[in-house]
């Protein structure tokens, strides 16, 4: 509950604001749900203060790639405990993945989604939904419909849309309607059977093989159609050298394509899977350290807009199964701010734009969330403690699954507190609800 029932609100004493218009160190009133002053040394009255003199004020994280399997999968996670896990992350939005049972393609599971959402009350839920019915790539889904109920991003992620012919009605349905589709860049034909990217290493461990070449060729693609077609595109999850280097060519043309990339596709290799741990493994797979020092290149020169989790919880049984049967992906809501940081040399301004104002703008969430922390704005921040030291422990995340590849990896830098509609959702590192 915010304290405003109780009469007074809270007061974020002696912190630095770090947002879209720059720095500054202030305090900040959150009161009603928003930011009711910004300056030096304000009075407390009856607020109840917390000292963040050590910290960083900032607009909340915005996810466009999250995974919370509800409906249909509750033993992986749920909306709540992946809502829980997003909050703890300095997330005060998600985009809901449509790749659930039944997928997330007409008005009733996203209205659903939504509402579930909404009774966690933990981050702002925004589902997508599939660009083709059941994701099965044939038949497109009502995009009208589904926008008119408040849907932004269509994706059918987990795959691609191999049909180029329906991927370019797609983006001219779309663009007519002013949507993003979000494509997973996954030409099937080329990963049938493979469990880790095609390269040296695989090859030494006999391996199938998942080739660069099934992202790039649908990356370009997707360039190609939205140079036809006039629409938006945002590509999800690059993980390739060249894809990279396709977006920002694609950029220095003026195509209004978008793109992500993953805090794990910045900081491991395929080399992980040596080991033949599936923790290691995930859609697209771990790359060699050229392609992840390209990623990160993207990422620093602004080729790639935002950093995105695809957090993808499995339960325990599905990841001790063998390599070759075990689902790909990996947790990453509550440790995405920290390996980022690790491995992006990039100013904390930069890094935060990355994680909360750009993705909040793809996502057509910029009226609410990564807005500059100013009076009359809605209070979703997020207050990060820099240069705490800590360790992560699966068994101590709040999502319902604990397939994160970071067991005991140290890593500086934590959420400490997260403001959702000026309720602290999160309270020193603790979840609130
Ligand atoms: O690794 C992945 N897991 N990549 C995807 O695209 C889908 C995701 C999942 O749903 O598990």
């Amino acid at each position: 509950m915010s304290r405003d029932a109780q009469g007074g609100g809270v007061l974020l004493a002696g912190g630095t604001v770090i947002d879209i218009l720059g720095e500054r160190r202030v305090d900040v009133r959150i009161s009603g749900g928003a930011i009711a002053e910004v300056g030096e040394r304000l009075d407390a009255a009856d607020d109840e203060v917390i000292d963040v003199s050590t910290m960083v004020i900032a607009p909340g994280f915005v996810d466009l790639h999250t995974h919370l399997r509800e409906p249909g999968m509750t033993e992986a996670e749920t909306i709540e405990t992946g809502s829980r896990a997003a909050a703890l992350g300095g997330y005060t939005a998600v985009v809901a993945m449509p790749n659930t049972d039944p997928t997330q393609d007409c008005v009733s599971v996203v209205d659903f989604v939504r509402a579930e959402g909404r009774r966690a009350g933990l981050c702002d839920v925004h589902p997508s939904a599939s660009i083709t019915v059941g994701r099965a790539g044939e038949r497109l889904v009502p995009f009208a419909e589904l926008a008119a109920a408040g849907v932004r991003i269509f994706t059918d992620d987990g795959s691609g849309v191999q049909d180029d012919g329906l991927m370019r009605r797609a983006l001219e349905y779309a663009g007519e309607l002013g949507l993003t589709l979000a494509q997973h860049c996954e030409v099937s034909s080329l990963t049938a059977g493979a469990v880790m990217h095609e390269g040296e290493c695989c090859s030494h461990l006999g391996l199938p093989g998942w080739p660069a070449l099934a992202e790039e060729l649908m990356v370009h693609r997707d360039i190609e159609l939205v140079r036809l077609t006039g629409s938006p595109v945002h590509l999800l999850h690059l993980s390739t050298a060249r894809s990279v280097e396709l977006v920002r060519a694609a950029k220095a043309d003026g195509l209004p394509v978008t793109a992500e990339a993953t805090p794990h596709h910045i900081s491991l290799t395929d080399e992980r899977l040596r080991g033949f741990d599936p923790l290691f493994k995930v859609n697209p797979p771990l790359r060699t350290i050229r392609d992840v020092e390209e990623v990160r290149r993207g990422l620093i020169d602004g080729t790639i807009d935002a950093i995105a989790t695809d957090h993808a919880p499995h339960p325990g049984h599905a990841k001790e199964r063998p390599l070759d049967s075990a689902p790909p992906g990996m947790l990453g809501l509550e440790t995405a701010f920290g390996v980022a940081r690790a491995h992006l040399d990039l100013p904390l301004r930069d890094l935060i734009a990355l994680l909360s104002w750009r993705p909040a703008a793809i996502a057509g969430l910029g009226h609410l969330h990564g807005r500059p922390v100013e009076v009359g704005e809605p209070a979703n921040l997020t207050v990060l403690d820099p240069s705490v030291e800590w360790t992560v422990d699966p068994d101590a995340l709040a999502s319902r699954s604990s397939n994160t590849p970071y067991r005991d990896v140290p890593l500086v830098g934590r959420p400490r507190h997260t403001f959702l509609h000026g309720d602290a959702v999160v309270r020193d590192g603790v979840a609130t609800r």
